[in-house]
C-alpha cells in the first residue's frame, strides 16, 4: 500500500494547524485548503479570492477546522438570532448527487429531479433525521425546476391521503415506479438494502433450508428440472428475500396512471404469481402470501455482524413502515451513510476507511440525530479524507 498521506501538503498544513495552532504567514496556503474543503463538501470550486473562501481560511488560521468546514454546508444567519440557511451550492451539487443515484434502478448520478431526491434534500435542509428517508410519512409534492433554494422545496404530510404505510422514500412515487413496476416487488427489498444498508442481496445468502417453505410458488423448486440447483442457488437468496418482500404485499405501481397503488388487506396479484403448469406436471410448490407480515432471516453469523440489527425492533413486522424501521435502526444504516458520504466528499473508495474511523463517524452520526449536514462536515475534516485521492 502506498503511504500517500504524510507526504501530502494539505495534510502537513492540517497537522500544522492542529498541532501548533499557529497562524500561517502564507494565507494562500489556508485559502487553498479552504478551497479544497469547499469543493469536497459542496461540490463547487470557488476562486481563491472568493469572500467565502476568505472566511473559511480565517477559521483555518485560527485552528477552527470544524467551523471552516461548516461554512461549506451552513450559511450563518444574516442578523443575530436570525435563521441559518443551507449552502445552496451544497444543496444543488453534492446533496443532489447523494440522493440522485439512490432514486433510480440504473443508480446513475445523471438523474433529473424526482420526488425521492426532493424528499432527501428537503429532509436534510430541515435538519430532520436521515432515518426519515426509510420510515417517515412525508413528501414534497411540488417539484421545483431549475436551481434549488432553501425555500423552494416544501415538505408536506402525510405522504398520500388515507395511506397508513408510508416508509419515507421507499414508498415515494419515484422508488415505486422503478421497483414496484413489473416484477414481483422483490426489487424494492433488494434496492432498499443496496441504497440504505450498502448490502447486495447476493451477500446475504443463507445455505441450508432455513426458510424454504416461505419461498413463493414462482421460484421453481427444480429450475430446468434441476432440483439441486434450487437448493444450492435459488434457495440461498430467496429464503431471505421472499419473507422480507411480504412487507410490500399490498404495494404496487400502476403504469397507466403513473401512480403508486396501496390495497390494504388485499395482496397484489403479482406476489402470488404461479407459473403455467403443463398437463400432467405437478402443481408448483411454495408459499402463498396472505398478509404483509414479514420476517427477517438475515440474522445469523456474518449477516448479524454486518447489519447489527437493533434487538428492540425484532425480526418480524407488518408492512413497509415497519420494514423501514428495521432498516433505519440497523448499525449498517449509519455505516452505509458514512461510506456514501465518504465516496462523494473524499473521492475515495469507502473500503479505504479504517474500520475504527467508520464506527466512530457512524456513532457520531447517530448521536447527532442522523443529521446529514453534520455528517458531511465530520467526514470532510478527517485527515484520511483530505489526503490525495486513492
Ligand atoms: C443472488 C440472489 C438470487 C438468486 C441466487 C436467485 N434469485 Fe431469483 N430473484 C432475486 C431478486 C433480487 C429478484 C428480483 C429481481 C427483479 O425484480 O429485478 C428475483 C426474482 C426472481 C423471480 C421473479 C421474476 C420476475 O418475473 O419478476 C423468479 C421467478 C426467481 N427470481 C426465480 C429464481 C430461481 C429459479 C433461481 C435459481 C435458479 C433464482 N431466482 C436465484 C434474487 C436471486
Amino acid at each position: 500500500m502506498k503511504l500517500l498521506l504524510p507526504l501530502n501538503p494539505h495534510f502537513i498544513l492540517l497537522v500544522g494547524i492542529l498541532l501548533t495552532g499557529e497562524a500561517f504567514s502564507e494565507t494562500v496556503a489556508s485559502r487553498r485548503l479552504a478551497q479544497r474543503l469547499y469543493s469536497h463538501i459542496a461540490g463547487v470550486k470557488l476562486p481563491l479570492q472568493d469572500a467565502r473562501i476568505s472566511l473559511m481560511a480565517g477559521h483555518l488560521e485560527a485552528n477552527r477546522l470544524y467551523e471552516a468546514a461548516k461554512r461549506a454546508v451552513i450559511v450563518p444567519a444574516a442578523t443575530p438570532g436570525g435563521v441559518e440557511l443551507t449552502n445552496e451550492d451544497f444543496i444543488n451539487v453534492n446533496l443532489f448527487q447523494f440522493f440522485a443515484p439512490k432514486s433510480v434502478r440504473s443508480e446513475s448520478p445523471d438523474t433529473p429531479m424526482n420526488d425521492f431526491i426532493a424528499m432527501g434534500i428537503a429532509n436534510t435542509i430541515a435538519d430532520q433525521p436521515y432515518t426519515e428517508m426509510v420510515e417517515g410519512d412525508f413528501t414534497v409534492s411540488t417539484l421545483p425546476s431549475g436551481r434549488l433554494t432553501n425555500t423552494n422545496l416544501t415538505i408536506s404530510r402525510p405522504q398520500r391521503p388515507s395511506f397508513p404505510d408510508a416508509a419515507g422514500a421507499l414508498t415515494s412515487q419515484q422508488f415505486l415506479s422503478e421497483h414496484a413496476i413489473n416484477g414481483t416487488n422483490r426489487r424494492i427489498v433488494q434496492y432498499a438494502f443496496r441504497n440504505f444498508l450498502c448490502r447486495d442481496i447476493s451477500q446475504m445468502r443463507l445455505s441450508g433450508a432455513v426458510a424454504e417453505s416461505l419461498i413463493t410458488k414462482d421460484v421453481s423448486r427444480a429450475p430446468g428440472g434441476d432440483a439441486p440447483k434450487f437448493m444450492s442457488e435459488c434457495r440461498t437468496c430467496h429464503q431471505v428475500l421472499d419473507p422480507l418482500r411480504k412487507a410490500f404485499a399490498f404495494h404496487d405501481f400502476d403504469a397507466a396512471t403513473n401512480r403508486p397503488v396501496y390495497s390494504p388487506g388485499v395482496v397484489r396479484a403479482k406476489i402470488n404469481r404461479v407459473p403455467a403448469v403443463m398437463a400432467g406436471e405437478p402443481q408448483p410448490l411454495g408459499s402463498v402470501v396472505a398478509d404483509s407480515n414479514w420476517m427477517n432471516f438475515a440474522t445469523g453469523g456474518s449477516n448479524q455482524t454486518y447489519f447489527q440489527w437493533d434487538a428492540s425492533i425484532g425480526v418480524t413486522g407488518s408492512g413497509a413502515k415497519d420494514f423501514g424501521r428495521l432498516i433505519a435502526h440497523a448499525g449498517a444504516f449509519s455505516r452505509c451513510a458514512v461510506d456514501q458520504v465518504w465516496e462523494l466528499v473524499c473521492k475515495k473508495k469507502a473500503n479505504h476507511i479504517p474500520p475504527v474511523l467508520r464506527d466512530r463517524l457512524a456513532d457520531r452520526f447517530v448521536v447527532d440525530n442522523h443529521n446529514l449536514k453534520k455528517l458531511f462536515i465530520e467526514v470532510a475534516i478527517q485527515p484520511e479524507c483530505l489526503g490525495e485521492p486513492s
